[in-house]
């Protein structure tokens, strides 16, 4: 693995170097799965083009190219299985590419990227699933803050890992499937994260291969679809556990696994029973877990659109079985009473506060990425808010965050606006209506005056009684301040 390490750094085979050979749209093709103009792009016969060319778009290249671009190395990868060469050429047998992030570069090695250019989608119950979307919206949900020891559960081919060794003295990675435990052995080596003995790979479900230990970050993209029970479970997505209850396992054992000050952060699906609101199933999970929890639900999916989604990706559209299978799904999806399934981030931090925050909100918009630093800001205003009873927070000087912008709507030349928004530019960039007292208060907020002055100024201005707009306000700026409106950091 040193040695393939070396090869790939001499050839330039990085995030960059890959998107600077294949140029911006082949790049976006290949997002799409089209190799063709990736082809196109990649007929010089250099060691970046020929690695591109075998593992990005899985074609063969001749042995003598491969020679060139992996020096030596043709014999020891056809030993692992990585690649394999029949007569003149040599052919991907597992995807390695390049992957990165503003202040890294890995390679990554997971099993091919099935279905391209419309090739058979179709893959094995032990499939290791490359880096996909749900991957790097947990990496950029991830808190960064440096951490003693973390955990990885569920580590596919080892992505989360690498993104938590950059900030972890020590890393457990955990996964059911042995294919995935090798790849994940196998990436750290190339990425030399083992050389210095920082990650721990281990083989068990769930919480078994951490019995009795503790983090100060857990993180983890479960096998969460929620499907019938079937034969051909694929480990990557199903867990073989009736409804979301793989993600109500995680969740509700994390709590146990955090040492104080900890974070458990899950992408998750969850199902959202007819007539009941999607929260007030999962607050039943977290209750009494001595978390603060802040769960975001970023989609939510009816039946049908949920079934065609996991169809597709196991491959079975346009199959035989298709139609049958679909039905088979909606009607289990009606026995449980399943109305729609949510998608979306749990965020739990260990507190211990008497009485925890538990925060559940609708945010299907874009947010800023990466948005760790958010979730860490959203723990740190709970904190601040916190120790503030009402006293000291009439006396707080407080400062409107620097990216928040006012919006006014209103017919033009009207004396007042209709309507009035706060809108962040950044984090969240979450948005919330004010009224003329709201936005008047959050514009006076420069950290000259204190809360209570400001609201009694804007009493005698708008000939209000100071001690009711005082009663009114106070949870406004309390909100104002969980979400990031306002601070008290000049
Ligand atoms: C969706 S993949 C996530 C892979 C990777 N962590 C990522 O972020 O891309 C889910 C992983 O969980 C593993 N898994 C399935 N059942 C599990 C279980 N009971 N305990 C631990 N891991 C499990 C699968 O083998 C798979 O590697």
């Amino acid at each position: 693995m040193r040695r393939l390490r070396a090869a790939l750094e001499t050839a330039g085979y990085t995030y960059e170097g890959v998107a600077g050979l294949l140029g911006p749209t082949a790049h976006a093709a290949l997002s799409r799965n089209e190799t063709t103009p990736g082809l196109r792009a990649t007929r010089d016969g250099s060691p970046l083009a020929t690695l591109t060319r075998l593992w990005l778009l899985q074609t063969p290249v001749s042995v003598e190219a491969a020679e060139r671009a992996l020096p030596g190395l043709l014999g020891p990868l056809a030993h692992l299985g990585i690649v394999s060469g029949s007569g003149h050429e040599v052919r991907a047998l597992v995807d390695v590419r390049p992957y990165a992030d503003e202040d890294h570069d890995w390679w990554v090695l997971s099993d091919l990227t099935p279905g391209l250019d419309g090739r058979n989608l179709r893959v094995g119950g032990d499939h290791v699933l490359g880096i996909s979307s749900a991957s790097t919206s947990l990496a950029q949900l991830t808190v960064r803050d440096p951490a003693d020891r973390a955990l990885d559960l569920g580590t596919g081919c080892g992505v989360q890992a690498l993104h938590l060794a950059a900030h972890s003295r020590e890393v457990v990675a955990t996964d059911v499937n042995e294919r995935a435990l090798w790849m994940t052995r196998l990436n750290a080596e190339l990425n030399g994260v083992f050389e210095d003995g920082r990650l721990d790979v281990r083989d068990g479900s769930l919480f078994e291969p951490v019995s009795g230990e503790q983090f100060d970050l857990i993180v983890t993209n479960p096998p969460f679809v929620i499907s019938p029970a079937t034969d051909e479970r694929l480990v990557y997505r199903d867990s073989g556990l009736p409804g979301d209850e793989v993600v109500r396992r995680v969740v509700t054992g994390a709590p146990g696994h955090l040492r104080p000050g900890g974070w458990c952060q899950v992408l998750a699906n969850w199902v959202i029973e007819k007539d009941r609101p999607w929260d007030e199933r999962l607050a039943g999970w977290l209750e009494g877990s001595g978390c603060d929890a802040w769960v975001v639900q970023r989609e939510v999916a009816d039946p049908p659109q949920y079934v065609e989604l996991w169809l597709k990706d196991a491959g079975l559209h346009g199959t035989p079985e298709y139609a049958e299978r679909y039905d088979a799904w909606l009607a289990w999806f009606e026995q449980q009473a399943v109305e729609g399934v949510g998608f979306g981030w749990l965020n739990l931090h260990r507190t211990d506060r008497s009485e925890p925050v538990l925060r559940f909100e609708d945010w299907p918009y874009e947010v800023e990425q990466p948005l760790g630093r958010e979730v860490a800001d959203w723990a740190a205003r709970i904190g601040l808010e916190r120790t503030l009873d009402d006293e000291a927070l009439l006396a707080a000087r407080l400062v409107v965050r620097s990216d928040v912008r006012q919006e006014t709507f209103g017919q033009p030349g009207a004396e007042d606006p209709e309507q009035i928004v706060l809108r962040q530019q950044r984090g969240l960039r979450r948005a919330r209506k004010a009224d003329t007292v709201e936005a008047g208060l959050v514009g006076a907020c420069d950290g000259d005056l204190a809360v209570g002055q400001i609201i009694d100024a804007l009493g005698t201005l708008l000939d209000g009684e100071p001690a009711d707009l005082r009663r009114e306000y106070l949870p406004v700026v309390r909100d104002l301040v969980v979400e990031g409106f306002l601070t008290d950091q000049g």
